[in-house]
C-alpha cells in the first residue's frame, strides 16, 4: 500500500471529491485522498472497496432515536454490526465505498457526524458516564465536555490541516476517570476548590506504538469558565511547535519531550493568559449535587440487590445501570431493544463507557428487574460489566487494515479462561498490533499482536504487557511473547502465577512489583517450554523505551 504524504495532503487543504465514490468506488482514490477521507471519519479496511466509519459521539452520549437511525444505517449498510470502542464513539464496517456518500448524509441526519474522527484530528470529547450521577464525582462535567467538544468540532478542517497529529481530550472526576485523565493528550479532572467547581488539568499522555506515555499534571486547578481557553492555549501550542513534518513525532508527547516539561508548561501558561481574557461563551451552570449519605443512599435496595451492572446513584431511588456489551460488538436488533429501554425506563440515552459497554441512568430501582429481563431476551445482561470477562479489545484482524492479529478471536478464547471467572478485578486488554486501541499498556495482562520470534520461529503472534497501574503511573512491561494461539494458556498461565505468589488482598501489579517480572517470566518459561520468549522483540524494544516520564505533578 502507497504511504501518503499526510503533510502535503494537510498542506493542500485535505481535498477529496467524496461524491465521485457513489459513481465510481474507490479506485481513483490517491494515498492523499485516503488520508483525507479519514478526517470524515471513514477509513480502509483490510477488505478492497469497503470502509470503516466512525461516528462521534460529542461526550459519549447517543440519544435514543440517534441509536435507532445508526441501528438502521448499520442493517442496510454495515452487516447490522455497530462496534463500541474504548473511547467512548461508534463505528460501522463493511461500507461499501460506493454507499460512503449516503451513510454520511443519513449519519447527519441522525444528528451525528462522522466528521474529524480520524486522522489527526480532535477526536470525540470523552466524559464519564457517571458524570453528575455518580457518587464519588464532585459535580456533573458533561456540559464542559460538551462545550469543547463544540469548539473543536466547529473549527474542524481548519483544525485538520494544522495538527501535527491526532489529539484526545478527556473529562471526568470519578476514581477510575482520575487515572484514566493520564492516557489523554488533554485530561481534565473535575474537582471542587473552596467551593468552586474546576478542573486539574493534565497533559501529554498517549499510549500508541511509539514511547507510550503517561499524561503529567499540568495545572493544579482551573475553574470551570476558562476551560475553553485551556484547550484553545493547548491547541495553539501544539500547532505552533509540534512536528508537523514527521507525523510519526507529532503527538504532543513528543513535544513536551522535545521542549522540556518546564518550557512547555511556560508556552501553555502564557498562551492561556493570552486568550484567556477573549470573550468565551459562559459555562452552563452545574449544579454541585449534595451527595445523600451513602448510609441513606443503600437503605434502599433494588430487587436483586446492587452488584458490578446496577450502581446507586447520588439520589435515593435511582440506579444507573451497565449493559455489559460482550467485546463492545453490538448487532442492529439489539441496538434498538437498548434504544427502547432507554426511553422506557431511563434518560433516554445510551451513555458509552470505556469498557465498551452502554449504561442507562436514571432507572428507578423497581425497573431494574425488567431491564434484566428485557436484555436477557436478547442474551445481553448486566453480569461482569467492568469486570475481567468483560476484556477491553479492538477490532483487530478481520476488519482493520493495520492488525497484524485477530484480537476479537483471542479475546473469544480468553472469555473461556477459569482464572479469569474467579478474578473479577483483573483486567485484560488486546490489541491486534502495537498501535493500542485496545490499551494494552494499562492492562493488568496486556497483549499487543506483532511478528515475534518464540521457539526459534517468526510467527503472528503477540508481545506479553504486565504491570499496567494508572493510579501508580505505570504503564505495563513487555515480559516475553507467545504465538497468537496460546493466549488463553497465557492469561491461565499468568493469574495462576499470581495467585500461587499473591499476599492476601494484594494487586496483581503489587504482586508484580514484590516478586519482579523476571521471575514471572522464569514461572512462564518453565510452564509454556518453547511457547514463551521472554522480553520484548529485539526490534520493538525501542519503541517502547523511555514509559512514564511525564508523569508526575509540577
Ligand atoms: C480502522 C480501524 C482503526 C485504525 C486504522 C486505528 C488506528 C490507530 C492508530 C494508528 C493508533 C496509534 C496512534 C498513535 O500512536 O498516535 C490508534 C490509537 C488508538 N485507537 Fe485506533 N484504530 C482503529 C480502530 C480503533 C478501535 C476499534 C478502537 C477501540 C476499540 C480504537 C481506539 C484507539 C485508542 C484508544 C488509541 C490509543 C490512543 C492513544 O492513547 O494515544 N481504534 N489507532
Ligand atoms: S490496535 Fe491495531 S489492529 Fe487494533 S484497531 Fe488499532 S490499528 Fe487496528
Amino acid at each position: 500500500m502507497v504511504q501518503p504524504n499526510i503533510p502535503a495532503a494537510k498542506r493542500a487543504g485535505l481535498p477529496v471529491d467524496l461524491q465521485r465514490l457513489t459513481a465510481e468506488g474507490d479506485d481513483w482514490l490517491s494515498a492523499e485522498e485516503r488520508y483525507a477521507l479519514k478526517t470524515h471519519g471513514v477509513c480502509a479496511q483490510t477488505q478492497p472497496h469497503v470502509f470503516m466509519i466512525r461516528i462521534r459521539t460529542s461526550d459519549g452520549v447517543i440519544g435514543s432515536s440517534s441509536a435507532r437511525g445508526l441501528a438502521r444505517i448499520a442493517s442496510d449498510h454495515g452487516r447490522g454490526w455497530v462496534h463500541l470502542t474504548t473511547r467512548q464513539q461508534a463505528e460501522l464496517h463493511h461500507i461499501a465505498a460506493t454507499d460512503v456518500p449516503d451513510v454520511l448524509a443519513a449519519i447527519e441526519h441522525i444528528g451525528m457526524t462522522t466528521r474529524s474522527s480520524c486522522g489527526h484530528t480532535v477526536r470525540g470529547v470523552l466524559a464519564c458516564a457517571y458524570a453528575g450521577a455518580g457518587l464519588d464525582e464532585p459535580f456533573d462535567c458533561r456540559p464542559d465536555a460538551r462545550a469543547v467538544s463544540q469548539l473543536v468540532y466547529e473549527r474542524g478542517q481548519g483544525l485538520n490541516r494544522r495538527l501535527p497529529s491526532r489529539l484526545n481530550i478527556g473529562f471526568g472526576g470519578c476514581t477510575s476517570c482520575r487515572d484514566h485523565a493520564k492516557t489523554n493528550d488533554l485530561g481534565f479532572v473535575s474537582v471542587i476548590r473552596d467551593g468552586e467547581p474546576g478542573y486539574e488539568v493534565w497533559v501529554g499522555g498517549s499510549l500508541g506504538k511509539s514511547a507510550p506515555t503517561l499524561a503529567m499534571r499540568a495545572l493544579p486547578f482551573v475553574p470551570r469558565r476558562d476551560v475553553l481557553a485551556v484547550v484553545d492555549a493547548l491547541l495553539t501550542v501544539y500547532c505552533d511547535y509540534g512536528e508537523f513534518d514527521k507525523p510519526s513525532r507529532g503527538r504532543l508527547k513528543f513535544l513536551i519531550r522535545e521542549l522540556g516539561r518546564e518550557d512547555f508548561l511556560d508556552l501553555f501558561v502564557e498562551a492561556i493568559d493570552e486568550v484567556r481574557a477573549r470573550p468565551w461563551p459562559a459555562p452552563m451552570p452545574v449544579r454541585v449535587v449534595d451527595s445523600e449519605s451513602a448510609a441513606q443512599i443503600l437503605a434502599r435496595v433494588p430487587p436483586g440487590g446492587w452488584g458490578s451492572g446496577v450502581r446507586p446513584q447520588r439520589l435515593p431511588g435511582l440506579a444507573t445501570v451497565t449493559v455489559n456489551v460482550p467485546l463492545g460488538d453490538i448487532d442492529s436488533d439489539d441496538l434498538i431493544v437498548l434504544a427502547d429501554l432507554a426511553d422506557e425506563v431511563a434518560d433516554g440515552n445510551l451513555y458509552l463507557t470505556r469498557n465498551q459497554n452502554v449504561v442507562f441512568r436514571d432507572v428507578a430501582l423497581g425497573n431494574v428487574p425488567l431491564v434484566r429481563d428485557r436484555l436477557a431476551q436478547i442474551g445481553l445482561g448486566l453480569d461482569g460489566a467492568d469486570q475481567a470477562l468483560d476484556v477491553r479489545v479492538c477490532t483487530g484482524g478481520p476488519v482493520c487494515s493495520l492488525a497484524i492479529t485477530p484480537a476479537q478471536a483471542a479475546a473469544t478464547d480468553v472469555l473461556e479462561a477459569k482464572a479469569l471467572a474467579r478474578n473479577s478485578g483483573l483486567r485484560v486488554h488486546i490489541s491486534g498490533c502495537m498501535n493500542a486501541c485496545a490499551q494494552h499498556q494499562i492492562g493488568d495482562i496486556g497483549y499487543s499482536g506483532g511478528k515475534v520470534t518464540v521457539g526459534g520461529r517468526n510467527v503472528t503472534g503477540y508481545q506479553v504487557w504486565l504491570g499496567g497501574d494508572l493510579s501508580a503511573g505505570q504503564v505495563g512491561r513487555i515480559v516475553g511473547r507467545i504465538t497468537e494461539d496460546d493466549v488463553a494458556l497465557a492469561t491461565g498461565a499468568i493469574i495462576g502465577v499470581w495467585e500461587a505468589l499473591r499476599m492476601h488482598g494484594e494487586r496483581f501489579c503489587d504482586t508484580l512489583a514484590r516478586v519482579g517480572d523476571d521471575a514471572v517470566s522464569a514461572y512462564l518459561r518453565a510452564v509454556l517450554a518453547a511457547r514463551w520468549e521472554p522480553g520484548p522483540e529485539p526490534d520493538d524494544a525501542a519503541s517502547v523505551s523511555g514509559a512514564r516520564e511525564l508523569v508526575g505533578a509540577p
